[in-house]
This record gives structure tokens, sequence and C-alpha cells, in this order.
């Protein structure tokens, strides 16, 4: 596997692809693989020539109480499953590469779409995510770049980034990869304890029992949501961050389901805070 630490090096590898007419497809990480991530890198594999993996925990996008020092790294492996996924090569810089001033003086800021759900708890994160993506697609300019519903607000802030700024890149939702027993599959699953893997089950199987009565006709968030805190406050580790009904494109709260909505969740299990949601499709298909 092809390792590139300096953004040079990765400006020529792009030069060299693409002056072949390549395509390029970009998967951006901060390591410690799994199948969530192989899927996406699948996904670049059958769209794209070439396929350009980044690995890099960044700084902006962590809080000062989050896990930025304890974050799993395991380059060595990353790049045998990258490889085995169909990764022609891998960014993996330096923060000193990534931020040679730092902080730096200019960041990208998504409004409205970022003051809710994980916005709303973790300040500042969507600006960190906004700004870092960004450098990627500056130094990379790829033609396609591939992101996990998993982080369903992320993508969406990514996609109102690229229309607004007209990046020329399109951007590729791929779906949630689940353990066989329904676990979203998180690079933060491996801070669980047995018990808590064990009762962090309720996130996938809240939305499951919200989807069922979805599917028998119920259309009040009001009512799903009480199912869903139902479910997951049967588990004496769970703490809810937020459970919300959000309209699919803006994020915007919604009382009675009519259009695409996403049902989104943010649950503590002891001290590890996971993410999972479904999106439910309205009546009027909007
Ligand atoms: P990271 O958490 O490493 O995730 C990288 C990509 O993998 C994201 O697009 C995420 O949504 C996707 N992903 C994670 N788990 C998944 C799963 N179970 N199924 C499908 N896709 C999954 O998200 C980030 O890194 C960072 O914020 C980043 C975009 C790299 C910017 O720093």
């Amino acid at each position: 596997m092809l390792i590139l630490k300096k953004i040079s090096e990765v400006r020529d590898w792009v030069r060299r692809k693409s002056s072949k007419g390549g395509q390029i497809g970009l998967v951006p990480t901060m390591g410690y693989l799994h199948e969530g991530h192989l899927s996406l890198a699948r996904a670049a594999r059958r769209e794209n020539d070439f396929v350009i993996m980044s690995i890099f925990v960044n700084p902006l996008q962590f809080g000062a109480n989050e896990d930025l020092d304890t974050y799993p790294r395991d380059l060595k492996r990353d790049s045998q499953l990258a490889a085995a996924a169909g990764v022609d090569a891998i960014f993996a810089p330096e923060v000193s590469e990534m931020y040679p001033y730092y902080p730096q003086l200019t960041t990208v800021n998504v409004t409205e779409i970022t003051e809710v759900l994980c916005g709303a708890v973790r300040p500042g994160h969507f600006s960190g995510v906004a700004t870092v993506v960004t450098k990627l697609f500056n130094i990379v300019q790829p033609d396609r770049a591939y992101f996990g519903q998993k982080d369903y607000q992320q993508c969406l802030v990514i996609k109102r980034m690229v229309a607004d700024l007209n990046m020329p890149v399109e951007i590729k939702m791929v779906p949630i990869v689940r353990e066989k027993d329904g676990l979203a599959m998180s690079s933060r699953n491996v801070y669980l304890s047995e018990e808590e893997r064990r009762q962090a089950l309720c996130l996938n199987e809240a939305l499951r029992i919200c989807r069922d009565l979805y599917d028998k006709g119920e259309r009040s968030a009001r009512k799903l949501l009480d199912a869903v805190q139902d479910r997951i406050r049967q588990e004496p580790l769970a703490a809810i961050d937020y459970a919300e009904i959000c309209s699919a494109e803006l994020l915007q709260e919604v009382d009675e389901i009519k259009e695409n909505v996403v049902v989104a969740l943010a649950v503590r299990i002891g001290s590890t805070r996971l993410i999972d949601n479904i999106v439910l499709e309205g009546d009027t298909g909007v």
C-alpha cells in the first residue's frame, strides 16, 4: 500500500493518475477501519478509476473534553484492510502537515443545520469537519467523495457546503453497516465493556421499534419518540443525549410526519457516546 504523508506527494500522485483521464474517489476517515469504512472504499472502487483514503484524526473537530488523545489508531492494520478493499493510496498526514498554523485563521462554517442534533451538543465540531474536508478536497481534488449515513448530519453538512460553495465534487452517501446483532459499526465501539456492548443494542432496537410503528401507520413524531425513549430507558447504563425526528434535508423539527424524515439518536452508554439513525420515507415522497 502506498502511504503518502505529504500534501505534495498527494498532489503528484493525483496529477499522474488524472493526466491519464482517471477519475478519483476520496474516502475521508479517521482510521481504525471497520466494515463501515470499508463499504465506502468498496463503493469508491466500483465508481472510480483510482481510490485514495485519508486517515487523519482531525484535532479541529474534537471538543476539549473529548477523546482526541485516546482515539484508537493502527495504521499498519488499516493499510492492510484498505488494500483488500481496493484502495490505491492512503494519505496519512501528521497534524503539522495539515495545520502548519494551528489554529487556522480560516475555517468553514455551515449554519443552521449544524446548530441541531450533534451540533447542539458538540459546539465547533462541524466547523472542524467542514474545514478539514474542504482542505482534503483542495488537496486531492477528487471527482467523488464518500461519506456514511451513520453520520447523517455530517453527510448533510458536507453536501450543503459543496452546493453552497460550488465545490466540483460529487458527494455519495453510503448506507449504515451494522454488526450481526444490529449495532452500527463505529471505531468507538472498542471502548465498550461486555455489559455496555450488550446495552448498546438499545439504539438499533429503538429505531426498529420506531420503524415498525411507522410502517403500521403512526405519523406522530411525539408518539414515535416516546417509544424510542422508552426502549432506551430500559438500559441502566444508557443516557440519551438526544432523540429527535427532523426533516431529512434541513433537519427542522417535525410534529406530523409527511415528508422524508431522519430519526436521529445520540446515546451515552457509560462514558461512550454512540449515534445511530434511520430515514423514514414520507408519504409524499418529498
Ligand atoms: P470516521 O468516524 O472515521 O468515519 C469515516 C467515514 O466512515 C464517515 O463518512 C462515516 O460516516 C463512515 N462510517 C463510519 N461508521 C460507519 C458505518 N457503520 N456504516 C457506514 N459508514 C460508516 O467521520 C469522520 O471519520 C470524520 O468526521 C471525517 C469525515 C473523516 C472528517 O475528519
